[in-house]
């Protein structure tokens, strides 16, 4: 019997995703570096499916029926290129390689055309969801080429999370828009996280209340339209009690966040397609700020506002703001997928990545139905933020939203992602922005020129000599 499809890469993810396809049906070829990964994956699993364990490359091929299907779940970079080096000549014209690890998509581009030359389909994948998504079912967000999508778009689909029986899964675009979108999704997931870190802390500091109770006020809005995975993790982990000290265990982290690269190269590529994702933005920049001991150590007795101490914060408006905020982060991210998708010519569906989105991944949230209906009735929205149904939402949260970024900024509760979110709402609706002023300061020292509200044209002003209007 040959295997409908391999998996090389045996660490965690790797394995569940193996074992996800075992127990779909799908014969699954198995293999990894050292066979002993290999060896226990099988004598622990193999009664969940069928399993055809490899020794070596060579073998591991052999065991694929064609075209062949080969998943490698390698760390993302150099050990995803020595794997592909391994196997690529070992394939032929018509076989899929398909990337399931968090690889930049510009280095999915690359290995995309490198192999395409040589008949071989490679597809970057972005995989959602973590240890427990991959075996239970992952949001799978394929790039590649369109036939490479068909042979692989059933069985990627039939293992992906389901809603409402629709699969967490699409083909995004071709070469890297699966990678691309991944990485905004992980981007949108900093920022989630952030936001969610701002409404813990102004509750814990800004109202006085205690992890557990924060915990609940959290479960509260799980039922509601925060519904979220994020928010429904959070109050576990805020419930939870250190075994050791008995402390809350959110007390007893180091609050120095890490991070592996995904949220920062969104922010990257963002910076280069000059599209705003300050909430990102924000989000990575607090993680940096977190993770930098020797420069807090330094400011720690900087002063603050004084007096300090409980406000009038009301719960009802930090869920506000949360809301109002986490629109606008997703109407960000949502802009920056069209941004990309507009500049690789990848013509992604957002509506589609909102459908994908909605189980199996980090970031999966009640409202990605309300995103889908947006884009569904409207497939070029501009932003989320004019829908109208998300413009109804901040209407009715921006008072909320507003007071919590005032009582924040006089309680010294750094709310980056909140007040950002905001920052950016306004900046978007201002009928004038002061740009026309930083127009004129770079007219003024660099003769940069301007255009005009009134006619055609660039103008420069002879602003060292009569200060004539002069065309630019
Ligand atoms: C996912 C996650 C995952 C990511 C982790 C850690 O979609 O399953 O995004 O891919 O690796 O969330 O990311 P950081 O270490 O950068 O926080």
């Amino acid at each position: 019997e040959l295997a409908r499809i391999g998996v090389t890469g045996l660490a965690v993810m790797g394995r569940n995703l193996a074992r996800n396809l075992a127990r779909h049906g799908h014969p699954v070829a198995v293999h990894n570096r050292s066979y002993g990964r290999t060896k226990e994956l099988v004598e622990e699993f193999g009664h969940e499916g069928t399993f055809l364990p490899a020794e070596t490359a060579e073998q591991f091929v052999a065991s694929l029926e064609r075209p062949r299907r080969l998943v490698i779940m390698v760390k993302a970079g150099a050990p995803t290129d020595a794997v592909i080096d391994e196997f690529a000549p070992l394939l032929e014209a018509g076989d899929m390689i398909v990337d399931g690890g968090n690889a930049h998509f510009t280095d999915t581009r690359r290995r995309e055309q490198a192999l395409r030359e040589r008949g071989i389909h490679f597809v970057g994948c972005g995989i959602s969801g973590g240890e427990e998504g991959a075996l239970h079912g992952p949001s799978i967000m394929p790039g590649g080429s369109p036939e490479s999508y068909e042979a692989l778009g059933p069985l990627l689909e039939d293992i992906s999370a389901k809603v409402d029986g629709t699969p967490c899964c699409t083909h995004v675009g071709p070469d890297g828009a699966g990678h691309f979108v991944k990485m905004v999704h992980n981007g949108i997931e900093y920022a989630d996280m952030q936001l969610i870190a701002e409404a813990y802390d102004l509750l814990r500091r800004g109202a006085g209340r205690e992890p557990t109770e924060i915990a609940d006020i959290f479960r509260g809005w799980n039922e509601g339209r925060l519904g979220s995975y994020l928010i429904e993790i959070t109050a576990e982990v805020l419930a939870h009690t250190d075994v050791t000290t008995g402390q809350p265990f959110v007390d007893v982290v180091q609050d120095q966040a890490e991070q592996k690269g995904t949220g920062r190269w969104t922010v990257q590529i963002a910076l280069d397609l000059g599209v705003p994702v300050s909430g990102i933005a924000e989000a990575v920049f607090a993680r940096s700020l977190s993770g930098d001991a020797d420069l807090r150590a330094a400011a720690r007795r900087l002063p603050g506002p004084v007096p300090a101490g409980n406000s009038d914060l009301l719960v009802e408006d930090v869920e506000q703001a949360l809301y109002a905020s986490k629109i606008v982060a997703y109407a960000q991210g949502f802009n920056q997928i069209q941004a990309g998708s507009a500049e690789y010519n990848w013509s992604i569906d957002p509506g589609a990545m909102s459908t994908i989105w909605r189980g199996g991944c980090i970031i999966r949230a009640k409202f990605l139905d309300r995103i889908k209906a947006a884009y569904d009735s409207n497939p070029g929205l501009p932003s989320l933020l004019v829908d109208d149904y998300f413009q109804d939402a901040v209407r009715g949260a921006q008072d909320a939203w507003r007071r919590v970024v005032t009582s924040a900024t006089w309680l010294g509760i750094p709310v980056p992602g909140f007040a950002s979110a905001l920052a950016y709402y306004d900046g978007l609706r201002a009928e004038r922005l002061p740009a026309a002023l930083v127009q004129g300061q770079r007219d003024f020292f660099g003769a940069h020129t301007y255009r005009r509200v009134d006619r055609e044209g660039s103008y420069h002003v002879l602003w060292g000599g009569d200060r004539k209007e002069v065309a630019g």
